[in-house]
């Protein structure tokens, strides 16, 4: 029989699993055993201290439906989303890089032509994006998929709104044959993450802020290439260091240049896009993916 105490405890939890027949399912649950009994360890974990974490968990579960994903957000805050990200989609041929998907991306968006407004109705600053997907060597992508939504001049999706049927601040647009796209919208505001959940109990506990930059969400689909899904970041946004779910990075920062025309003023954002070959155990690239 077993007799353990704490000196003795984890090396018998590992000893049973060692024999799980799937060996990823091992290693992950060997490493999540040896890490969370240190945990307990260094910190000297109390028993209420233990209950109140599985209660915080209970009610992150019980917050979780079809419109909202409490877990994703606790994963997003701690960093674990763009930690995964990181190793999952390394760039070598000077990709760019990706950001968090968000809860806002929708498939039933509707499809644009290039240089569609898709906010006609909202007020807020003009917007005018060109965006230009090229492959690694900077040769135009044709006919890339690219999905755009962004929040309004409030840090409203279209989905918090009251009163917008359908959609709005969101598309998708299909490259010409320069590899270009273009849309017109309103400038996006930055907005809180939600905080009337788990995950806002806990940032304010730690003193963080739930203030997330300025962005417009894009994802570029294009066959033979990786996937981008990414996030373009006004690069005068005052919560650019503080980005509550640490999806900005420099190359993601884009400027919104005041421009004006005939029809007023409006905010003009360009950016390029690259696209890396998909790659495989057997192939090109690091393999990673
Ligand atoms: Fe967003």
């Amino acid at each position: 029989m077993l007799d353990l105490d704490d000196t003795t405890i984890t090396t018998a939890v590992l000893d049973a699993i060692a024999d799980t027949a799937d060996p990823r399912l091992r290693e992950i649950m060997s490493a999540v055993v040896r890490h969370a009994h240190d945990l307990v360890r260094e910190v000297g974990l109390r028993e209420e201290e233990w209950a109140a974490a599985v209660d915080f968990l209970t009610r992150t579960g019980q917050l979780c439906s079809p419109r909202r994903q409490e877990f994703i957000l606790l994963s997003d805050v701690l960093g674990i989303t763009m930690l995964v990200d990181a190793l999952q989609n390394r760039r070598t041929f000077g990709g760019s890089e990706n950001s968090v998907l968000g809860p806002f991306f929708r498939e039933d968006r509707p499809e644009f032509a290039s240089g569609a407004d898709l906010a006609p109705d909202r007020s807020g600053i003009r917007l005018q994006v060109r965006g230009q997907v090229v492959n690694h060597r900077g040769v135009p992508v044709a006919g890339a998929r690219v999905d755009v939504w962004h929040s309004d001049a409030d840090g409203h999706y279209d989905s918090d709104i009251p009163g917008i049927e359908g959609s709005a601040m969101r598309g998708l647009l299909v490259t010409d044959v320069d590899g270009v796209f273009t849309f017109r919208s309103v400038a996006p505001g930055a907005y809180p993450i939600p905080g009337d959940g788990t995950v806002g109990e806990l940032m304010r506990g730690l003193e963080r802020p739930l203030m997330r930059p300025a962005h417009i969400h894009v994802r570029i689909v294009a066959d033979g290439f990786a996937p981008v899904t990414t996030m373009l970041f006004r690069d005068d946004d005052p919560h650019l260091d503080a980005d509550p779910v640490f999806g900005t990075k420099k190359s993601l920062l884009a400027r919104f240049v005041p421009t004006v025309d005939d029809e007023g003023e409006f905010e003009r954002v360009e950016h390029r896009f690259v696209l890396e070959p998909v790659t495989t155990d057997s192939g090109e690239g690091d393999g990673r993916r």
